[in-house]
């Protein structure tokens, strides 16, 4: 019978400031936020383009990355006897702390394998402590953290409940999955059902484009589902009647909640439908819905009959669900009539209605649309239709039969398409597979945010971007979790919702973006302070580096310092966490992602490529495959190359900077790539240029990101209008508004700045390094100008800065 993986694993103005002992100071270091194709349907991922050798030989000159937007070195002194004194049950922590034996003269460990550099440096956190002028660390739960608590020590309680307790622990662990990953993974894979059990060889990987093509594979031949993990599995094993999914609507009060046999029953009918309807193994199916349970219920009944599902996010505009559709050519596209977000109704129908007959126009059709009746937002009466090809939801779904045969599949058959931008303004269709991913979100998920059977999950992340797909679907109902689906907005219908549906539910683990909790610290504390949000035990935080003063925001008010949180770096190309405190295990650092999940092997490499040791900034990428690894982009496996392994050869190149301090914490400062995070959402500024440019009194755009008070980062446009045309206010809108239109409503450009010109090099080149000065007025710190076309470009440019 199916050994499941829960059941082996464990039985059964404001926001700068700060509370410090009780006087409000403002936070020096934080000025907001940071102190400083193929057109077949059959989806195949093994399909690959294989012109890649021109490219190959002329890899992306390093110098296309933009500087990173550096945070300043953390530095602190620490007392390693704190941890003698105060960490009794963890005796071979002091330790770790200290240089080990062995070590050189000066106190510098001896190397270990050149495979475990990296390892050795944390063995000996933090190593030439030096002198120690005032302790700086404090205890889960024990005060609240200040400016001047730098490290974060898990209390022994908490670490003594953990699945990993202690840094040695973890090291344990993290030594055997880098020296023997076939085995590690094995063992957790394991915990799954196999219906045929992977073949001789674990994974097989080439990280190396100058080796031949990039090409991971884990647990090839191994034959599983990921729904029957999910679903089946957890019920075999006696959970048929534990709450999968509790659903929160937009209006407080309107909920509902299904069983995790209840939820096999949807998945199942609706999976029947779409193999009624044609759709088979291999075949993609587009889902643009909101956070109904509807939503995860179509990506299990996709995994469940072996369909690819390909999840746009339902903010999305008409023409770019039109992108996608074109590009993926799904069989159907599920849908719902409207959706209401806090007091707005937004018609998602009409705007799949519109994709559709863009994708038709461009020779891709859709033959059926099922649309849900989302009743509270929109009648069906009230909903346009197309005869023939659209389909009530609740006319036919009900209809078939609650249990469905399973399509078993190979591990590294296809599970899903997610887009996502990158440098230029066609988006990615990163393409994950089955067998490696499943296991990696599962053992993820558990690990990260120490789960156990009795906790209430909630991630706020919406099921259209990958968190959503990771970590409010697989990696949860792999481990058998109660998940909290929210429909509706955070601050809706005020500021303190997220908590009352803390206290509602008895959320133990609430998982958020940095972006929310900027906004919510903006609207005061009585908001939070009015619920007693005594369920919660472990914080999380995702999407983009959350900036000191709203760690202690989210440490100190909403978990009440009691609660370790666990500030997940990842991407959607990584499948699941790569970086991420275990709770348990490591102190924390406000605003560091401390240390690498089992199996990943980050570096930090110069602009040549080359890496770099101990305390440096640089380049985030990582040394060999990991099983949630992606896999491919879709229809274009030499972009996937070209993007990701051709900068620093050897490698996985994420598109990110990063610090590493003198005790081996990794601290992410954003990308160094043409993309801007919006909001923890992912924007390419070649998308949104080209947005502005199709405006017909638009000729030229530049875009960049800024710093922004609660989205992170904002989009500050450079636009260039056809000669004759007058600047107007009227414009400006018209401009936002075909942005909105052609992406959606959260690419909308926050500031347009009127540009005559653009600072351009003599070869034509837009020099984005200025324009990002000019938009973040540092004025001071232009640079060399005079390689420009035109340096008096620059001048004129700051002239019209407030206009
Ligand atoms: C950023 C979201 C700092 C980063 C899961 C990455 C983060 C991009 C963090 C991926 C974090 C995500 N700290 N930065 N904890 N998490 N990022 O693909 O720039 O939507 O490259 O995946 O978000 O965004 P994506």
């Amino acid at each position: 019978m199916a050994s499941t993986y829960c059941n082996s694993a464990s039985p059964s103005s404001r926001n700068i400031y700060y509370n410090h002992k009780n006087r409000w100071k403002r936070n020096p270091c934080d000025r907001y936020g940071y102190s400083s194709s193929n057109n077949n349907n059959n989806i195949n991922c093994n399909k690959y383009s294989k012109s890649v050798r021109a490219r190959r030989s002329n890899p992306a000159p390093i110098s296309k990355f933009t500087t990173c937007y550096c945070w300043p070195l953390f530095k602190h002194d620490f007392n390693p006897s704190f941890f003698t004194s105060h960490f009794p049950t963890n005796p071979q922590l002091p330790s770790l702390l200290l240089p080990r034996s062995g070590a050189g003269g000066d106190g510098v460990p001896a190397m270990a394998s050149d495979k475990l550099r990296h390892v050795d440096s944390m063995t000996t956190l933090p190593s030439r402590a030096g002198k120690i002028p005032k302790l700086n660390a404090l205890i889960l739960g024990e005060a609240l953290a200040s400016e001047e608590d730098h490290l974060i020590i898990p209390s022994q309680d908490f670490s003594e409940q953990a699945h990993v307790s202690s840094p040695a622990e973890y090291l344990e662990m993290y030594r055997r999955s880098i020296e023997d990953p076939a085995g590690f993974w094995s063992d957790f894979a394991s915990q799954f059902y196999w219906k045929e059990k992977w073949g001789q060889t674990v994974y097989s990987e080439n990280l190396d484009i100058r080796k031949g093509s990039i090409n991971i594979e884990w647990f090839k031949g191994g034959i599983t589902n990921i729904c029957y993990n999910c679903l089946d599995a957890n019920i075999a094993a006696g959970h048929g009647e534990k709450i999968a999914i509790y659903w929160e609507g937009n209006e407080p009060g309107v909920d509902a909640t299904l069983t995790y046999k209840q939820l096999l029953q949807r998945v199942c009918q609706l999976a029947n439908y779409l193999r009624d309807v044609g759709v088979k193994k291999g075949d993609a199916v587009l889902i643009y819905l909101p956070m109904l349970m509807e939503l995860p219920i179509a990506m299990l009944a996709c995994a469940r009959i072996g369909a690819v599902h390909s999840v746009v996010f339902a903010g999305f505009s008409s023409e770019s669900l039109a992108q996608r559709i074109i590009d993926c050519k799904p069989k159907i596209v599920i849908t719902c009539n409207a959706v209401q977000r806090g007091s707005k109704t937004i018609y998602l129908k009409d705007i799949v209605d519109a994709a559709i007959a863009e994708s038709v126009r461009n020779e891709t059709a859709v033959d059926i649309c099922l649309t849900y009746e989302n009743v509270s937002a929109l009648k069906k009466e009230s909903t346009k239709w197309v005869e023939g090809r659209d389909t009530w939801w609740q006319d036919v779904i009900p209809k078939y039969s609650d249990t469905c045969d399973l399509e078993w599949v190979d591990a590294e058959d296809p599970l899903f398409l997610l887009y996502t931008s990158g440098s230029t303004g066609k988006p990615k269709g990163v393409l994950h597979t089955t067998g490696g991913y499943m296991v990696y979100t599962a053992t993820t998920f558990k690990f990260a945010f120490d789960y156990k059977p009795s906790d209430v999950y909630w991630c706020t992340a919406d099921c259209g971007w990958i968190t959503g797909h990771s970590y409010v679907t697989y990696g949860p109902l792999l481990n058998g979790a109660t998940v909290i689906v929210f429909e509706g907005a955070p601050n809706y219908p005020d500021p303190g919702r997220c908590w009352e549906i803390v206290d509602k539910y008895k959320v133990s683990i609430f998982y958020t973006a940095p972006t929310l909790v900027r906004s919510l610290m903006r609207e005061g504390n009585e908001h939070v302070t009015r619920y007693s949000r005594k369920s919660l035990r472990v914080l999380g935080s995702v999407g983009e580096p959350i900036n000191p003063s709203a760690w202690r925001w989210f440490f100190n008010l909403v978990g009440d310092s009691r609660c370790p949180i666990s500030d997940t770096w990842w991407q959607t190309e990584t499948g699941g966490f790569m970086i991420t405190p275990l709770p348990g295990a490591w102190p924390q650092k406000p605003g560091s992602a401390t240390f690498p999940f089992f199996g990943i092997q980050p570096v930090v490499v110069d602009e040549k490529g080359k890496e770099i040791e101990g305390e440096c900034s640089g380049y985030l990428c990582v040394k060999s495959s990991w099983p949630g690894a992606f896999r491919t982009l879709y229809g274009d496996h030499e972009r996937y190359e070209t993007t990701y392994f051709s900068a620093f050869p050897g490698y996985y190149f994420s598109g990110d900077g990063c610090n590493r301090d003198k005790d081996g914490y990794i601290w992410l400062t954003g990308r160094v790539d043409d993309v801007i995070n919006v909001s923890g959402h992912r924007i390419g500024t070649a998308e949104v240029e080209s947005a502005l440019v199709s405006h017909p009194q638009c000729a030229e755009a530049a875009v960049v990101g800024v710093e922004h008070e609660v989205k992170g980062q904002g989009i500050y446009a450079f636009v260039t209008l056809v000669e004759g045309v007058p600047y107007s206010d009227d414009l400006r809108k018209s401009l936002i508004m075909t942005v909105r239109k052609q992406i959606g409503a959260f690419a909308a450009p926050d500031k347009i700045h009127w540009a005559p010109g653009l600072p351009k090099t003599r070869s034509g080149k837009i020099m984005r390094r200025i324009l990002r000065k000019i938009a973040s007025k540092q004025l001071d710190e232009l640079g060399d100008i005079s390689t420009l076309a035109d340096p008096g470009v620059v001048e004129e440019l700051i002239s019209l800065a407030d206009s």
